[in-house]
């Protein structure tokens, strides 16, 4: 599902456009720039597009899970409960806040799973951190019910979402705040940048300060004579990633429509799954079909499955041995790896039952992503690709039992 493969001549002359104005910098020469803002541009054209009130650029999706944690004041002495299958970036970002991630099991929608980020709370607990996998929502009502019962805020990990829905509304806009990623992976991509949205103003001016060093921006005076509102740091995006940024997002929808329907065109020529089944997604129709999740009886048959899907000419993974996304192979997690000789959360005062990281806690999430195959989607699928794929299904199928 890569991005890069709608990009054309709309992203080349949005890039020139802003070297050849030379004005790269998105928060200084007000008065040579003629009104023209692309990164905040592109920030009021996404909180449009999925529906929130205030958006917020940065430069990666792991900063914007950072930058967002920030500004929810998460610190050390705080919890934040997670998934166990997810991308690093999103345990990451807690632990460079000095807060400890714990790390709770999936259901079988492959998002975290309500009742195990339930029995996960303690009071220590800041922030439920659901994460979007694969671009189809987690049971966001359940969330929404358990911050309220508890008092926590939601901060919805959407890095993988960007245009997925539940229930009618944007992935990213059901909790406090939601991030996105526009890496070269995504649906669609700026190089390197993410995005923070939320719809609480004063949640929106914290982030907006401290991913810039705190800047009180202001487009009435020199940069140079801003005023601080807080400590903060430099996660800013550049007028290219803004310009870039804008020209794609005018192609989500189309990327969106197209990865549906190859899964659709996959689904259909395949035909009865018997006992395989797809995620079990609280909102199937919402999801942006960057994946094919094929769910197993047994590993057994999930093995099986993979070699018959190869010899028949299209690769799968199964999922347990993702060592991108599954927590049981994070030996840097187990271990603490930093370079720095005492840091919060691994040698802290505030956090002296660190969970142990290890598998044996996740024996659900085990137990599903081991019986989980899946077949990643590009945008542009011909029927020649449809057909090889779901040719290379049938023949797994087969011998999965
Ligand atoms: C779930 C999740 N969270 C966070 C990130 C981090 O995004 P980025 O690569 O833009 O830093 C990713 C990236 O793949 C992701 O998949």
């Amino acid at each position: 599902m890569p991005a890069y493969e709608l990009y054309g001549q709309e992203e080349i002359d949005a890039v020139v456009d802003v070297l050849q104005r030379k004005i790269v910098h998105r928060y200084s020469s007000h008065e040579a720039r003629g009104g023209i803002y692309r990164a905040k541009e592109f920030e009021d054209v996404v909180a449009r597009a999925v529906g929130a009130k205030y958006c917020q650029a940065v430069s990666s999706g792991s900063a914007a899970l950072y930058v967002a944690l920030k500004a929810l004041g998460v610190g050390p002495g705080d919890e934040v409960i997670t998934s166990a299958f997810t991308f690093i970036a999103s345990i990451e970002a807690i632990l460079e806040c000095g807060a400890v991630p714990v790390l709770a099991d999936i259901d079988e929608s492959l998002n975290l799973d309500p009742e195990s980020a339930e029995d996960a709370i303690s009071e220590k607990t800041k922030v439920i951190m659901p994460v979007h996998m694969y671009g189809a929502a987690a049971d966001m009502e359940r969330f929404r019910e358990l911050c309220d019962l508890y008092g926590l805020y939601l901060l919805e990990d959407a890095c993988q979402a960007l245009g997925a829905t539940y229930k009618g509304k944007g992935c990213g806009t059901l909790g406090d705040c939601g991030t996105y990623s526009l890496d070269p992976n995504k649906v669609i991509s700026v190089g390197e940048g993410g995005l923070i949205v939320t719809d609480d103003e004063e949640l929106y001016r914290r982030m907006e300060y401290y991913h810039d060093h705190g800047h009180i921006h202001d487009e009435s005076i020199d940069r140079g004579a801003e005023g601080k509102a807080c400590l903060g740091f430099n996660f800013r995006i550049s007028e290219i990633q803004g310009a870039l940024g804008l020209a794609q997002i005018k192609k989500l929808p189309r990327a969106i429509e197209s990865l549906r329907s190859n899964k659709k065109r996959i689904l259909e020529a395949v035909g009865d799954l018997d006992l395989v089944t797809l995620r079990d997604l609280p909102d199937r129709d919402g999801e942006i079909a960057t994946q094919l999740v094929l769910l197993l009886p047994d590993e057994g048959s999930a093995r099986a499955f993979q070699k018959a899907s190869k010899e028949a000419g299209a690769g799968c993974s199964v999922l347990a041995d993702n060592t991108w996304h599954y927590a049981k192979h994070w030996k840097t997690l187990r271990e603490g790896t930093t370079y720095s000789r005492l840091r919060c959360p691994f040698d802290c005062v505030y956090a002296e039952d660190l969970p142990s990281y290890r598998p044996i806690e996740w024996v659900q999430t085990d137990d599903i992503l081991s019986r989980a195959v899946m077949y990643g989607l590009n945008i542009v699928m011909g029927d020649e690709d449809v057909e090889r794929m779901a040719k290379a299904i049938k023949a797994g199928l087969k011998v999965a039992y």
